[in-house]
Formats: C-alpha cells, structure tokens, sequence
C-alpha cells in the first residue's frame, strides 16, 4: 500500500516536470476516436498537443509519449478518472509546457527543435496498450491501444506519412510504451522513412503487478508477438524480455540511479532517510549501499545481449526523467558523459553519426545534478507526491 502511493507520487513529479517556461500548445481532443472505442479512463477524447514544425525541419516528426505510473485495480483506475492532473481524463487536463526535447528553441534543443512536435497525452492508466471492449457504462473503459492507434492515424493524415524522419518518444511509462509499440509504430510509416525509438526512464527492472495490469486492461494483444509468442504476456511488460526483439533502432536513456525506481524498489526504512530522494546532502552510508547494489544490477541488465544496434546513455543523475527536464537534456555538465550532453548523443544517434553507447563507470555515488525550478527538491516543497514522501508519520 506504502509502495503504491510512494509510485502515485511520481505521477506528479513527471507531469509537472514538464511546467518549466516557454510554450505550450493548445490541447487538441479527438473527439472522432471516440467511434474507434478510442477514449480515456474515464470514456473522455484523448488528447495530444502539436507544435508545427518549421524550415528544414517541417516534414519531420517528433513524438513524445507522457508517462505518469499505471493503473492495476479497477479501484486504482478509478481513482485516476479523478484525478486532477488528467491522467485519466481529458476534461481534467491542462496544456503542458514543451521543454527539453519538445522545446522550440534551437539552442535548448538543436535536433529537434523545428520539427513537428507531438506531445501525445496520456490517459489511459496502461502505458497505451489496453483493449478491452466491454466496460461499465461509467468507466473504467481500459483502450489505450486504441488511443494509441486513433492518434496515429490522425498524425499520419496531418503529415506524418511523408515525414523523412520520425522520432517516437517517451519517459517513465511513456518510455515503456515506445518500446513495447516501437516495432509496430515501425511499420505503419513507408520504408523510405526513418524510424527511430527512444526509450527514458523506462529500463524497469521490477513492476508493480504486472500480471493485474495486463489482465485488468486486456493488454496481451498490443504487446509484443515475438515476447507473447514464447512466455506468460505479463512477463511482456519487462523492458529485459522485449528489448532483444526489437527491430527498430532504439535508445536507452536512464540513470542508473533513477529516483523512481529506487523509491519502489528499495524500501526507506526510516523517515529520516527518506528526504534522501530529494536531498542527497547528508544521506546516510546504509542508504547509499542498496542504491550501489541496484546501480550495478540495472546497468547489467542493460547491457545484456547484442548491442550491435542498442544506443545507451546511462549516467548517473539523481533523478528521474531526463528528456523532458531541459537542464538535464542540455544545460547541466553534470548530466553530460564523454563530454557529450543527452541532447548531442541523442542527435548523433538518430543522424547515425556514431553508434552512441556511453556509461558512466566513474560514478560510483549518484550525482546531484542541476534541479529544474519545476522539479521537486526538498521535503517542505509544493507537490503532494514531496509532502507524501516526507510525512514523517508515515512508515513506507
Ligand atoms: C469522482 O468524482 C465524482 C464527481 O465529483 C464523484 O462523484 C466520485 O465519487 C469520484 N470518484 C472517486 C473514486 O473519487
Ligand atoms: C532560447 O534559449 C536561450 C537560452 O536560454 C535564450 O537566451 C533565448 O532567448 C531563447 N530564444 C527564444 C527565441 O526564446
Ligand atoms: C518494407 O520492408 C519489409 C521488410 O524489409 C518488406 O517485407 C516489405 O515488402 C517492404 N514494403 C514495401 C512497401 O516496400
Ligand atoms: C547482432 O545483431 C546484428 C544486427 O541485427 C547481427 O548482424 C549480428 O549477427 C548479431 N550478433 C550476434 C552475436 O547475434
Ligand atoms: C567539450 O566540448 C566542448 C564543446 O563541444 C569543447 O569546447 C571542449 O573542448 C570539450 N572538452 C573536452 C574535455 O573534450
Ligand atoms: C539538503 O540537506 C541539507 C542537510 O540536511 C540541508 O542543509 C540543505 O538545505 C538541503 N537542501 C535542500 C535544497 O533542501
Ligand atoms: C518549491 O521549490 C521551488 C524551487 O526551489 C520554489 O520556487 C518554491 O517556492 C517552493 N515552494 C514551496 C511551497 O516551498
Ligand atoms: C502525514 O501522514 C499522516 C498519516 O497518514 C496524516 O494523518 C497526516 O495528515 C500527514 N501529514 C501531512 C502534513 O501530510
């Protein structure tokens, strides 16, 4: 129940990454998928947000899938309907800021700047992969393959068809639905077109009930044939199970000190050391010998298999989500490895400049890197997921 929550908090930590400055477009509702059986948790449109691309970048596309945790109890996606950030509703979302690598602006984002950009909003509770037709009349209605479907073939008819170049995207549970859509997403463009995968914050080593999600959502037929075809679909979730398989170029971007993970995987024992996913300064040794050992397993687990077309960025930020919070795509020195930030080694990888495949030996301890003035960073600090996390009273 502790964990449950402790994960509810990241929900708000990640849509509110996005609330930094510079724009952020219109919500657009597409009330059309609502025929396809398309619609949020709550029987809502879903959404996305679009900003038009612009000179030599026009035909290109760039989509961003938002994350935000999942649902795996009727209760649990009920709860989401309600819930103000609009994690389960379109009637209850707002329009998010473009930053990082949705940012406008050619010096926070140099590759993909002038490209079109599609933040594809996320309402669904299961990672854009349910689909399960019947439902009570009030909800939960579990479709987020067909949002994921509906949206694309919306993109495809604005232009998304002639695009020499695609990017799709994602972070946290977005970043888990690029790899387990990446291969299909693939093959809905010509053969012409360039298709790449980025996958960020997403390289989960251990999921919450993953069994329930995939029951609960009707997930199994979205995911993956060639991992579904030989093991028990809810293993499927796994980005170790999958990622062998897939075919498209794909990147993996994570800390291997990932803040979420860590929060969900290694219990805090007590209050005083809880501030720790925050507040670094003063954290102590015991805490830090876990976070080594989970360090060491994720980075295994990473590099598992044939690399031969595996892109990687594993630094070591204490953090969670690095694409979508601008100091960390481009900006903090910290967050860089072989001099290189994630922004340039993502860019180089999809020019096909070099096969980008940096790991932070180095950094035996996680770096405290910059902190965006929308993150969270300290126990007396705004977001409900902050004041859970460092409510003394509670024992996780
Ligand atoms: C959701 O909100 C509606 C309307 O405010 C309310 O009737 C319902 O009880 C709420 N459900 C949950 C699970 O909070
Ligand atoms: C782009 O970002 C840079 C660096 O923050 C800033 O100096 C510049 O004014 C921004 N450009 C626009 C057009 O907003
Ligand atoms: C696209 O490539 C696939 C795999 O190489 C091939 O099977 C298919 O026929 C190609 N499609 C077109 C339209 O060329
Ligand atoms: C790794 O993958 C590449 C590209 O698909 C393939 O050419 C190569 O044979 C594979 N290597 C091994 C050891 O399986
Ligand atoms: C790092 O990159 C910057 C800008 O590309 C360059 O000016 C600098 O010399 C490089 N530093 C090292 C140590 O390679
Ligand atoms: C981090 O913790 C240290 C020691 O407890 C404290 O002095 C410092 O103010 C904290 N920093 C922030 C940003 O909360
Ligand atoms: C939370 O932190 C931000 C960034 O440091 C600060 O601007 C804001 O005032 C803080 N909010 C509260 C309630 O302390
Ligand atoms: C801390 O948690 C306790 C127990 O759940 C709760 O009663 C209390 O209101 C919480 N305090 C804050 C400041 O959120």
């Amino acid at each position: 129940m502790g964990s449950i929550n402790l994960i509810v908090a990241f929900v708000y930590i990640v849509f509110y990454g996005l609330q930094a400055t510079a724009n952020a477009p219109a919500l657009i509702k597409l009330k059309s998928a609502a025929a396809k059986g398309a619609v949020c948790l709550d029987g809502s449109p879903p959404a996305y947000q679009l900003d038009w691309g612009k000179e030599e970048g026009a035909k290109n596309w760039l989509l961003h899938l938002q994350g935000g945790y999942w649902c795996t109890t009727v209760e649990e996606c009920r709860t989401r309907m309600n819930d103000s950030s609009g994690l389960g509703s379109s009637t209850k979302m707002k329009s998010s800021y473009f930053t990082g690598i949705l940012s406008n602006n050619e010096t926070l984002n140099p590759n993909f700047y002038n490209w079109n950009r599609v933040f594809v909003r996320y309402c669904d509770g299961s990672c854009f992969t349910g689909d399960k037709q019947e439902s009570s009349a009030d909800g939960p209605f579990y479709r987020g393959g067909r949002i994921f479907s509906a949206i694309m073939d919306e993109l495809l008819k604005l232009g998304m068809k002639n695009a020499p170049n695609v990017l799709l995207s994602g972070s946290s549970a977005g970043g888990l639905a690029t790899m387990l859509h990446c291969d299909r997403f693939r093959n809905r463009l010509p053969n012409s077109t360039k298709v790449k995968c980025l996958s960020d914050a997403s390289y989960f080593i251990t999921l919450n009930n993953p069994s329930g999600f995939v029951e609960l959502h009707g997930s199994a037929i979205n995911l993956p044939v060639s991992c579904t075809s030989n093991m028990d679909s809810a293993l499927c979730l796994y980005p170790q199970n999958v990622v062998q398989d897939i075919q498209t170029p794909l990147f993996l971007l994570n800390s291997a000190y990932d803040t979420f993970q860590i929060a969900a995987t290694i219990r805090l024992p007590k209050a005083s050391t809880r501030s720790c996913l925050y507040n670094l300064t003063g954290c102590p040794a015991s805490v830090w010998k876990q976070w080594k050992n989970f360090r060491l397993k994720i980075m295994q687990e990473m590099t598992m298999g044939n690399l031969s077309r595996r892109g990687l960025f594993i630094n070591s930020c204490h953090t969670h989500s690095q694409s979508e919070f601008q100091s960390k795509w481009l900006g903090d020195p910290k967050s860089m490895l072989d001099n290189m930030t994630i922004s340039d080694a993502v860019g180089k990888w999809f020019n096909d400049e070099k096969l980008i495949q940096l790991i932070d030996g180095k950094h035996t301890s996680p770096q405290q890197c910059v902190i965006d003035a929308s993150e969270p960073n300290s126990c007396n600090n705004y977001t409900w997921g902050a004041s859970y996390l460092c409510n003394t009273s509670i024992v996780i």
